[in-house]
Protein backbone atom coordinates (compact mmCIF):
# COMPACT_ATOMS: atom_id res chain seq x y z
CA UNK A 1 0.00 0.00 0.00
CA UNK A 2 1.23 3.58 -0.82
CA UNK A 3 1.56 5.59 2.47
CA UNK A 4 0.61 9.22 1.94
CA UNK A 5 2.45 11.89 3.36
CA UNK A 6 0.36 14.21 5.31
CA UNK A 7 2.68 15.50 7.13
CA UNK A 8 6.15 16.40 7.60
CA UNK A 9 8.77 15.81 11.03
CA UNK A 10 10.92 18.60 11.68
CA UNK A 11 14.16 17.41 13.30
CA UNK A 12 14.12 18.38 16.78
CA UNK A 13 17.78 19.82 18.03
CA UNK A 14 19.28 18.61 14.75
CA UNK A 15 22.48 21.36 14.96
CA UNK A 16 22.68 20.35 18.88
CA UNK A 17 22.74 16.39 18.22
CA UNK A 18 25.25 16.88 15.19
CA UNK A 19 27.45 19.08 17.81
CA UNK A 20 27.25 16.60 20.48
CA UNK A 21 27.62 13.45 18.53
CA UNK A 22 30.51 15.25 16.58
CA UNK A 23 30.45 12.43 13.35
CA UNK A 24 33.87 12.13 11.94
CA UNK A 25 34.34 11.06 8.01
CA UNK A 26 35.03 7.87 7.81
CA UNK A 27 33.20 6.23 11.20
CA UNK A 28 29.80 4.77 11.15
CA UNK A 29 26.81 5.61 13.46
CA UNK A 30 23.73 4.09 14.61
CA UNK A 31 20.55 6.33 14.49
CA UNK A 32 18.35 3.83 16.71
CA UNK A 33 14.84 6.28 15.24
CA UNK A 34 15.26 7.00 12.22
CA UNK A 35 11.52 8.82 11.78
CA UNK A 36 11.50 10.92 8.59
CA UNK A 37 15.19 10.47 8.41
CA UNK A 38 16.13 14.16 9.66
CA UNK A 39 19.03 13.01 11.70
CA UNK A 40 20.20 10.25 9.33
CA UNK A 41 20.43 12.94 7.20
CA UNK A 42 22.24 15.54 8.91
CA UNK A 43 25.13 12.74 10.11
CA UNK A 44 24.99 11.57 6.28
CA UNK A 45 25.37 14.88 5.04
CA UNK A 46 29.10 15.32 7.04
CA UNK A 47 30.88 12.67 5.23
CA UNK A 48 30.98 9.77 7.63
CA UNK A 49 31.75 6.35 6.26
CA UNK A 50 27.60 4.82 6.89
CA UNK A 51 24.84 5.59 8.94
CA UNK A 52 22.84 2.47 9.96
CA UNK A 53 18.98 3.34 10.98
CA UNK A 54 16.22 1.13 12.92
CA UNK A 55 12.85 2.24 13.25
CA UNK A 56 9.83 -0.37 14.52
CA UNK A 57 7.42 1.31 12.09
CA UNK A 58 7.37 0.19 8.57
CA UNK A 59 5.99 3.56 7.35
CA UNK A 60 9.05 4.97 8.32
CA UNK A 61 10.78 1.98 6.92
CA UNK A 62 9.17 2.67 3.76
CA UNK A 63 10.28 6.45 4.15
CA UNK A 64 13.60 5.54 3.86
CA UNK A 65 14.05 3.79 0.40
CA UNK A 66 15.04 7.55 -1.36
CA UNK A 67 17.66 7.23 0.95
CA UNK A 68 18.72 4.37 -0.28
CA UNK A 69 19.18 6.00 -3.82
CA UNK A 70 20.84 8.84 -2.68
CA UNK A 71 23.52 7.74 -0.68
CA UNK A 72 23.65 4.20 -1.70
CA UNK A 73 25.86 2.12 0.48
CA UNK A 74 26.26 4.53 3.25
CA UNK A 75 23.09 4.10 4.30
CA UNK A 76 21.17 0.85 6.03
CA UNK A 77 17.62 0.74 7.53
CA UNK A 78 16.72 -2.18 9.86
CA UNK A 79 13.27 -2.63 10.44
CA UNK A 80 13.65 -3.99 14.56
CA UNK A 81 13.06 -2.49 17.78
CA UNK A 82 15.98 -0.15 19.13
CA UNK A 83 15.91 -3.64 22.04
CA UNK A 84 17.32 -5.16 18.90
CA UNK A 85 20.21 -3.67 17.97
CA UNK A 86 22.61 -5.99 19.06
CA UNK A 87 21.30 -9.00 16.41
CA UNK A 88 22.34 -6.47 13.96
CA UNK A 89 25.53 -4.77 14.79
CA UNK A 90 28.79 -6.26 16.27
CA UNK A 91 30.63 -4.32 19.34
CA UNK A 92 32.72 -1.87 18.57
CA UNK A 93 31.68 -1.23 15.16
CA UNK A 94 29.67 2.09 15.41
CA UNK A 95 31.19 5.00 16.45
CA UNK A 96 28.38 6.69 17.83
CA UNK A 97 24.95 6.59 18.49
CA UNK A 98 21.79 8.83 18.76
CA UNK A 99 17.93 8.03 19.59
CA UNK A 100 15.52 10.83 19.25
CA UNK A 101 12.72 8.85 21.85
CA UNK A 102 9.34 9.33 21.40
CA UNK A 103 6.78 9.44 18.45
CA UNK A 104 7.25 11.32 14.94
CA UNK A 105 4.75 13.87 14.03
CA UNK A 106 3.97 11.41 10.83
CA UNK A 107 2.65 8.64 13.53
CA UNK A 108 0.78 12.11 15.00
CA UNK A 109 -0.53 13.55 12.17
CA UNK A 110 -1.68 10.52 11.03
CA UNK A 111 -5.08 9.88 12.76
CA UNK A 112 -5.61 6.48 11.26
CA UNK A 113 -2.28 5.43 13.70
CA UNK A 114 -4.78 6.23 16.95
CA UNK A 115 -2.23 8.45 18.73
CA UNK A 116 -3.81 11.63 18.71
CA UNK A 117 -6.82 13.08 20.91
CA UNK A 118 -7.57 16.08 18.49
CA UNK A 119 -8.10 13.59 15.64
CA UNK A 120 -10.45 10.97 15.04
CA UNK A 121 -9.16 7.23 14.52
CA UNK A 122 -9.18 3.78 15.58
CA UNK A 123 -7.77 3.70 19.09
CA UNK A 124 -4.47 1.64 18.07
CA UNK A 125 -1.41 3.95 19.13
CA UNK A 126 0.54 0.91 17.94
CA UNK A 127 4.41 2.54 16.66
CA UNK A 128 4.93 -1.08 14.53
CA UNK A 129 6.93 -4.26 15.63
CA UNK A 130 7.23 -5.39 19.33
CA UNK A 131 3.76 -4.12 20.80
CA UNK A 132 1.05 -7.21 22.23
CA UNK A 133 -1.73 -5.30 22.33
CA UNK A 134 -3.02 -2.07 21.08
CA UNK A 135 -4.72 0.77 23.39
CA UNK A 136 -8.62 -0.50 22.37
CA UNK A 137 -7.84 -3.91 23.26
CA UNK A 138 -6.45 -2.26 26.68
CA UNK A 139 -9.12 -0.49 27.83
CA UNK A 140 -11.64 -2.94 26.72
CA UNK A 141 -10.13 -5.45 28.47
CA UNK A 142 -8.11 -4.82 31.27
CA UNK A 143 -8.81 -4.70 35.04
CA UNK A 144 -10.10 -1.38 36.31
CA UNK A 145 -7.06 -1.58 38.82
CA UNK A 146 -4.40 -2.18 35.72
CA UNK A 147 -5.50 0.78 33.70
CA UNK A 148 -5.43 3.10 36.65
CA UNK A 149 -1.84 1.83 37.57
CA UNK A 150 -0.94 2.44 33.28
CA UNK A 151 -2.57 5.99 33.94
CA UNK A 152 -0.31 6.52 36.67
CA UNK A 153 2.82 4.98 36.16
CA UNK A 154 2.96 6.07 32.53
CA UNK A 155 0.99 8.94 32.03
CA UNK A 156 1.99 10.27 35.78
CA UNK A 157 -2.11 11.16 35.81
CA UNK A 158 -2.91 12.07 38.92
CA UNK A 159 -6.66 11.76 38.65
CA UNK A 160 -5.89 8.31 37.21
CA UNK A 161 -8.71 5.86 39.09
CA UNK A 162 -11.62 7.96 38.59
CA UNK A 163 -10.39 7.73 34.79
CA UNK A 164 -10.34 4.21 34.89
CA UNK A 165 -13.60 3.64 37.03
CA UNK A 166 -15.48 5.91 34.23
CA UNK A 167 -13.64 3.47 31.29
CA UNK A 168 -14.74 0.39 32.79
CA UNK A 169 -18.69 1.62 33.35
CA UNK A 170 -18.55 2.78 29.37
CA UNK A 171 -17.26 -0.20 28.24
CA UNK A 172 -19.61 -2.30 29.75
CA UNK A 173 -22.57 -0.39 27.41
CA UNK A 174 -20.24 0.00 24.36
CA UNK A 175 -16.83 -1.10 24.13
CA UNK A 176 -14.05 1.74 23.02
CA UNK A 177 -13.38 2.25 19.12
CA UNK A 178 -12.14 5.70 18.36
CA UNK A 179 -9.96 8.06 19.92
CA UNK A 180 -12.42 10.38 19.99
CA UNK A 181 -14.76 8.24 22.35
CA UNK A 182 -11.91 7.99 24.74
CA UNK A 183 -10.80 11.76 24.41
CA UNK A 184 -14.63 12.75 24.94
CA UNK A 185 -15.59 10.18 28.23
CA UNK A 186 -12.32 12.00 29.76
CA UNK A 187 -12.96 15.74 29.07
CA UNK A 188 -16.31 14.55 30.47
CA UNK A 189 -15.09 13.83 33.97
CA UNK A 190 -12.02 15.72 34.28
CA UNK A 191 -11.95 19.29 34.43
CA UNK A 192 -9.94 21.17 31.83
CA UNK A 193 -7.19 23.93 32.12
CA UNK A 194 -5.88 26.34 30.20
CA UNK A 195 -4.20 24.83 27.09
CA UNK A 196 -3.92 21.29 28.07
CA UNK A 197 -6.37 18.87 27.13
CA UNK A 198 -7.57 16.41 30.09
CA UNK A 199 -6.89 13.76 27.77
CA UNK A 200 -3.23 14.67 27.60
CA UNK A 201 -1.92 12.38 30.62
CA UNK A 202 -4.28 9.23 29.75
CA UNK A 203 -3.44 9.26 26.01
CA UNK A 204 0.64 9.42 27.10
CA UNK A 205 0.16 6.47 29.63
CA UNK A 206 -1.27 4.38 27.25
CA UNK A 207 1.03 5.18 24.45
CA UNK A 208 3.89 4.35 26.90
CA UNK A 209 2.28 0.95 27.79
CA UNK A 210 1.10 -0.15 24.26
CA UNK A 211 4.72 0.47 22.74
CA UNK A 212 6.47 -0.75 25.71
CA UNK A 213 8.48 2.91 25.66
CA UNK A 214 10.49 2.89 29.16
CA UNK A 215 11.36 -0.92 28.67
CA UNK A 216 12.48 -0.49 25.26
CA UNK A 217 14.71 2.50 26.28
CA UNK A 218 16.28 1.06 28.83
CA UNK A 219 17.14 -2.13 27.03
CA UNK A 220 18.40 0.26 24.14
CA UNK A 221 20.86 2.06 26.95
CA UNK A 222 22.08 -0.85 28.34
CA UNK A 223 22.77 -2.27 24.41
CA UNK A 224 24.74 0.59 23.50
CA UNK A 225 26.97 0.03 26.30
CA UNK A 226 28.29 -2.77 25.22
CA UNK A 227 28.44 -1.61 21.32
CA UNK A 228 29.94 1.37 21.40
CA UNK A 229 33.97 1.53 21.94
CA UNK A 230 35.75 3.11 24.28
CA UNK A 231 35.81 6.83 23.01
CA UNK A 232 32.48 6.39 21.57
CA UNK A 233 29.71 8.88 21.67
CA UNK A 234 25.87 8.62 23.20
CA UNK A 235 23.21 11.22 22.25
CA UNK A 236 19.63 10.75 23.40
CA UNK A 237 16.85 13.22 23.21
CA UNK A 238 14.14 12.82 25.79
CA UNK A 239 10.46 14.46 25.60
CA UNK A 240 9.17 13.53 28.79
CA UNK A 241 10.34 13.50 32.45
CA UNK A 242 9.78 9.46 32.47
CA UNK A 243 12.18 9.39 29.54
CA UNK A 244 14.76 11.53 31.19
CA UNK A 245 14.86 9.91 34.30
CA UNK A 246 16.01 6.28 32.45
CA UNK A 247 18.60 8.05 30.75
CA UNK A 248 20.23 10.45 33.69
CA UNK A 249 20.17 7.33 35.74
CA UNK A 250 21.48 5.33 33.73
CA UNK A 251 24.30 7.68 32.75
CA UNK A 252 25.47 7.74 36.35
CA UNK A 253 26.32 3.93 36.30
CA UNK A 254 29.64 2.00 36.03
CA UNK A 255 29.56 -1.17 33.47
CA UNK A 256 31.74 -3.59 33.02
CA UNK A 257 32.67 -3.65 29.10
CA UNK A 258 35.25 -6.78 28.35
CA UNK A 259 36.95 -6.81 31.50
CA UNK A 260 36.95 -3.24 31.92
CA UNK A 261 35.00 -0.52 34.52
CA UNK A 262 33.81 1.73 32.55
CA UNK A 263 31.30 4.60 32.75
CA UNK A 264 30.28 7.56 31.29
CA UNK A 265 31.08 11.32 30.50
CA UNK A 266 28.70 14.12 30.10
CA UNK A 267 29.79 15.97 26.60
CA UNK A 268 27.76 18.96 28.08
CA UNK A 269 27.46 20.07 31.35
CA UNK A 270 23.82 21.23 31.61
CA UNK A 271 20.99 19.37 29.45
CA UNK A 272 20.32 21.18 26.28
CA UNK A 273 16.79 22.43 25.32
CA UNK A 274 15.49 24.20 22.68
CA UNK A 275 15.95 27.69 21.90
CA UNK A 276 12.63 30.14 21.84
CA UNK A 277 13.19 29.91 18.39
CA UNK A 278 13.08 26.96 17.84
CA UNK A 279 9.57 26.31 19.95
CA UNK A 280 8.06 29.32 18.37
CA UNK A 281 8.97 27.65 14.65
CA UNK A 282 8.34 24.15 16.07
CA UNK A 283 5.91 24.18 19.10
CA UNK A 284 6.68 20.21 19.40
CA UNK A 285 10.13 20.82 20.05
CA UNK A 286 9.37 22.55 23.75
CA UNK A 287 9.91 19.50 25.89
CA UNK A 288 12.74 17.89 24.60
CA UNK A 289 15.97 17.38 26.29
CA UNK A 290 19.35 16.57 24.88
CA UNK A 291 22.13 14.97 26.64
CA UNK A 292 25.42 13.69 25.34
CA UNK A 293 27.97 11.19 26.79
CA UNK A 294 31.46 9.59 25.87
CA UNK A 295 32.21 6.14 27.06
CA UNK A 296 35.27 6.04 29.30
CA UNK A 297 37.10 3.80 31.26
CA UNK A 298 37.18 4.40 34.89
CA UNK A 299 40.06 4.97 36.48
C1 LIG B 1 10.90 11.28 17.30
S1 LIG B 1 10.91 10.16 15.97
C2 LIG B 1 12.54 10.30 15.31
C3 LIG B 1 12.69 11.42 14.37
C4 LIG B 1 14.04 11.48 13.66
N1 LIG B 1 15.11 11.79 14.58
C5 LIG B 1 14.03 12.48 12.53
O1 LIG B 1 14.85 13.39 12.55
O2 LIG B 1 13.19 12.36 11.63
C6 LIG B 1 10.98 8.62 16.79
C7 LIG B 1 10.97 7.41 15.87
O3 LIG B 1 11.45 6.32 16.66
C8 LIG B 1 10.71 5.18 16.38
N2 LIG B 1 10.76 4.33 17.57
C9 LIG B 1 10.18 4.55 18.76
N3 LIG B 1 10.43 3.54 19.60
C10 LIG B 1 11.20 2.66 18.91
C11 LIG B 1 11.79 1.41 19.25
N4 LIG B 1 11.63 0.88 20.45
N5 LIG B 1 12.54 0.78 18.32
C12 LIG B 1 12.72 1.33 17.08
N6 LIG B 1 12.16 2.50 16.70
C13 LIG B 1 11.42 3.16 17.61
C14 LIG B 1 9.32 5.67 16.07
O4 LIG B 1 8.63 4.74 15.26
C15 LIG B 1 9.61 7.00 15.36
O5 LIG B 1 9.63 6.81 13.96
Amino acid sequence: MDIQYHSTHIPVLCAEMLETLAPSPGKVYLDGTFGGGGYTRAILKTNVAKVIAFDRDSDAVKRAEPFKEEFGERFEIVHACFSDIHKHIEPGTVDGIVFDFGISSYQVDEAHRGFSFRQNGPLDMRMGIGSQYSAADVVNTFKEKDIADILYLYGEESRSKKIAKAIVEARSIQPFETTQELALLIRKIVPSQEGFDPATLTFQGLRIFVNNELIEIERALQLSNQLLPIGGRLVTVAFHALEDRLIKNHSQMDFNHQGYLCSYAKINKKVIVPSQEEVRSNPRSRSAKLRGFIKQVRR
